[in-house]
Parts: C-alpha cells; structure tokens; sequence
C-alpha cells in the first residue's frame, strides 16, 4: 500500500470517522469544514458529537500528526490528491435530497486543483448525481488538469461507526477509469487484505445501492412493525414472532425488531430522497411501497401516545418520565427522534414530562428546551405516573425494577422498544405494557405453566426436547447492535 495525501471535506458524523478511519490505515489526511468551532474541537482531538471508539481514535492521529484539520478548502486542495466529499445532503421541502453543499463544493475546490485529483464522493446521493457532477467537472476545471471523480458509498452505523470504517461488510467502487478503481484499492489495502468484499461498479449503480440498503431495512423494519398491528388485533406477540421469523436464514433476524420505529438522520431521509427520485425519473410506481413503509413507521409514534394514553386516561398533570432522546441507543444523535417526538407530543397533550438519556440530554434540551431533564433514570422517574422506555440504552435493561419502584407514584411501564425482560418488571408488580405483545395474555399462560409445572413464566418452564425458549436470552445472543437475537439453529 502507497502512503496517500487525502482530504476529508466536511467532518459530520461521516466526515469525522472517515477522516479519523484513514488516518489509521496509514494515511496522511486533512479534514475541511466550514466550521470553525466544530475544526477547533477536532484539532485539539476533541469528538463534537457522541460516537464510542471515536475519541480515542482522533486523539491517536492527531497526537501523531497523520490527521490535521482546517477550514481552507484551499490548503485541502494544495495538500491532497485525492478529495473525499462527505457533506450533508439533507432533506428538501419535497422530500427530495439536497445536494447543494456537494456542488458548492465541487465549485470552489475544482478551479483549484493544478495535478492529477481524484475526488471521491461518500455523501448519499439521489442516482444521477455523480453523471451530472462529472459534467460540472469537466466544465470548471483548469485546462490540461485530470480531475477523475468515482463513489464510494459508506455503510457505517451510528454507535459502531469506527468499527464499521476500519472493517466494513463490503466495499462499493462506483468507477469510470481502471485508475480511479485502482486508487481506492490501494486506499483501503487494509480491509481489503483482511478480506472484505469488494464490488466494482458504475456510478449510478454505485449511488443506488446506498439508499437501496436503506430502504430495504426500513422496509423490513415496518414490515415487522406492521405484523406488531396484526399481533395486537389477535393477541399474538410480535417478539415471538420475529424470533421465529428470524430462524430463517432467508429472513434473518437482524432489524425485525419492533416497537417504536426508525429514527435518525439516515432512514427516514433516505427513503423519502427515493420516492421524490424515482418520480422525477417517471417511476412512481417502482418504490410507491415505500410510502406505506413511511407511514407505518410514523404510526408507531401515534400507537406510544395512544397506549400511554390509555394508562393514565387524562394527560392533564400526569407525570411521566420518559426513559431516553436519542435516535437509537450508543448514539447522542436526535434527529428525527422517535422517542424525543413522542417526548414533545405528550408534554403538548398537558402531561409533565421528564427526560433522562445517558448522552442525549444536551441535543435533546437544544431541540425541546421546555422539557425536563434528569441526570439519571432514577431522578426522571421520581413520582412518575408513568415510565415509557423509549431507546433501549443498555443501562436501561440494568435498572433494577424494585428500585424504580420505589420513586415512582405509580408502577406502570410502557416498553415502547420491547427491549426490557418484561417479565422482571412484572415479578417487582409492575404493570407493564408493550406494543405488539398482549403481556396479560403471556402472564397469565404463564400462570398456567406455573400451576402445571411449578414455574413461575413460560420462559422458565422446562422446553421439549428439541424446543427453545427464545423470550430468555443469554449474553452472547445480544448483537453487535446492542439487540437480543435467536439462538443460531
Ligand atoms: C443507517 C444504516 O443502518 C447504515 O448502514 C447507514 O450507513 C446509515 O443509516 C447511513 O445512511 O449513514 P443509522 O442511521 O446509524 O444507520 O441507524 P440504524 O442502526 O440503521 O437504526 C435506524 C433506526 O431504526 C433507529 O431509530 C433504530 O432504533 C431503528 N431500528 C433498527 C428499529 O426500530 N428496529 C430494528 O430492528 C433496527
């Protein structure tokens, strides 16, 4: 592998790990931003934002000098040749994505470049925009100068974004020239020999297959979340259901877990990015299930606030401690926050509402600075009416049901995120609730197998031979995204 001079421009989420994840495959790298305070912090190896692993990283590379930041594009375009683009493509008004930070960033840096430059783009963007840049390109710069453009998609996932940089489950090339395609090989020589899979393609190919991966797992998120409406309307449970779902391998058990939908700056963004594309390019058709994907997703949110208002009837002057902000657990990220939507909606319904996020309190305040924030589980709960589980942080999951129980007014518990071990809430007599699971129907089975066979819950009782009992899991079923999993068969 050759030592590369790389820039990252525009250090978010992305930008940063990126910038941070090549520096320790060898590289030298220089991250560019717009932002001051957010380059201030990284210079001096401070993470603006919650990432785990991160830190740790950014600090290594700056100490040793492989990884600076500026806020000069210009000093990026002196320094390096080959240009990462990872800025924002947020959502528009129509759903579409907005890729104008990507050319103004193709419009500054490109005039300036005097040697051979490859830039590669690693923001998400709607399929035709790297075609459409290439013609920019060729247009603005310097006469004599090669500018190669290709795409390389990233797949990382907020919480396990360093260990998803530096050891991805694949690599997408989207390349025009055997030279841009050999670059990247060599750029990630590292993964590669660790053998990561790598796929070779176009660049419309390779700008799709990001917000196809997407939308495929928000659609086999709302597809579990709509079997969850089926299940409360028959008395089925939906954990069961994914568990035995998920036993085959064609499914898969990863992403069917149900409750209070997806979240974040990604899925939500990304889906509604494809629909707004594919009717531009005249196939509404193709991905009009992704509408319905959308909305059963937003129902998720309707049904928390539907369940948590049937517990305590009125609203007016009921307090509730709400048990997580953030997006998803690992992550201090509230962008399109389920738990923080539900949060600001009851507070809006009348009810009092405290807040506790083991990272998020900060961004959470900045967004809704009328809610109440608790330093811990313990503080928001006091004399609480109500607890709704909304992220299923770890330490959640640890909190024990006795100690809870004895600061709240009332003992009643909403998992929205079917993430607890209801059963030892149950045990501390709590009455718990759960979307897509009819606990009292569980309870009392459970009673039965207690009178039949001297076990307190059906996932204590003695299983046939052959059988399973998935509802109790051991440490080494949860995942690497934090979630329980079926035993493998
Ligand atoms: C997502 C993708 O998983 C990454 O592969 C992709 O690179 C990234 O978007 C991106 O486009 O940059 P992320 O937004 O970090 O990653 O979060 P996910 O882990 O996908 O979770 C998204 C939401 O789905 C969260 O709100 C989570 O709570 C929810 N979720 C996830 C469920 O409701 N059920 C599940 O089974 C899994």
């Amino acid at each position: 592998m050759s030592l590369h001079r790389i820039s990252v421009i525009g250090t978010g989420y992305l930008g940063a790990t990126h910038a941070a994840g090549m520096a320790e495959l060898g590289h030298e790298v220089i991250g560019v931003d717009s932002d001051p305070a957010r380059i201030g912090a990284l210079a001096e190896g401070r993470v603006p934002f919650h990432e785990p692993g991160l830190p740790e990283l950014l600090a290594k590379h700056v100490a040793s000098g492989r990884l600076q930041f500026t806020t000069s594009l210009k000093e990026a375009a002196e320094r390096a040749d080959t240009h990462f683009i990872c800025v924002g493509t947020p959502q528009g008004p129509d759903g579409a994505a907005d890729v104008s930070h990507i050319h103004a960033v193709i419009d500054q840096l490109v005039p300036m470049l005097t040697t051979p430059t490859l830039i590669v783009g690693k923001s998400t963007v709607p399929v035709g925009t790297a075609q459409a840049l290439m013609e920019r390109i060729a247009r603005i710069a310097k006469p004599g100068v090669e500018v190669d453009l290709a795409w390389n998609p990233e797949f990382l996932r907020e919480g396990y974004a360093v260990k998803d940089t530096l050891h991805p489950n694949r690599l997408v090339i989207g390349a025009t020239t055997p030279d841009a395609e050999w670059t990247l090989r060599d750029l990630y020589q590292g993964p590669i020999a660790e053998g990561v899979p790598v796929v070779v393609t176009d660049l419309p190919t390779s700008e799709l297959v990001k917000v196809a991966a997407n939308a495929f797992l928000a659609t086999k998120i709302s597809f579990i979340n709509s079997m969850a409406e089926l299940c409360e309307a028959t008395g089925a449970d939906v954990t069961l259901l994914a568990d035995a779902l998920g036993h085959d391998e064609r499914i898969g058990r990863r992403f069917l877990n149900s409750g209070l939908g997806f979240g974040g700056g990604c899925l939500p963004k990304d889906i509604r990015a494809l629909v707004a594309r594919a009717d531009e390019l005249g196939r509404p058709e193709s991905v009009r299930f992704l509408r319905d994907m959308d909305e059963i997703n937003q129902r998720r949110r309707d049904r928390i606030v539907e369940m948590a208002a049937a517990s305590v009837g009125s609203f007016r002057g009921v307090k509730i401690a709400v048990l997580g902000a953030s997006f998803k657990p690992d992550s201090d990220d509230v962008r399109d926050s389920p738990a923080l939507d539900v949060a600001i909606r009851l507070q809006e319904a009348g009810a009092f509402v405290t807040i506790y996020d083991p990272a998020a309190n900060l961004t959470a305040r900045a967004i809704a600075p009328t809610l109440r924030f608790a330093a811990n589980a313990l503080t928001a709960c006091r004399k609480a009416d109500l607890v709704l589980h909304l992220t299923e942080w770890a330490e959640f999951g640890e909190l024990d049901p006795a100690a809870v129980g004895d600061v709240v007014r009332r003992k009643v518990l909403i998992d929205a995120r079917n993430a607890l071990d209801v059963h030892r809430w149950q045990d501390a007599d709590w009455v718990v609730h759960a979307p897509g699971r009819s606990l009292d129907a569980l309870d009392k089975h459970a009673e039965r197998v207690s009178r039949d066979g001297g076990h307190r819950h059906v996932h204590d009782a003695k299983m046939p031979e052959g059988c399973e009992a998935t509802t109790r899991r051991s440490p080494q079923e949860i995942s690497d995204d934090g979630r329980a999993q079926p035993t493998e068969a």
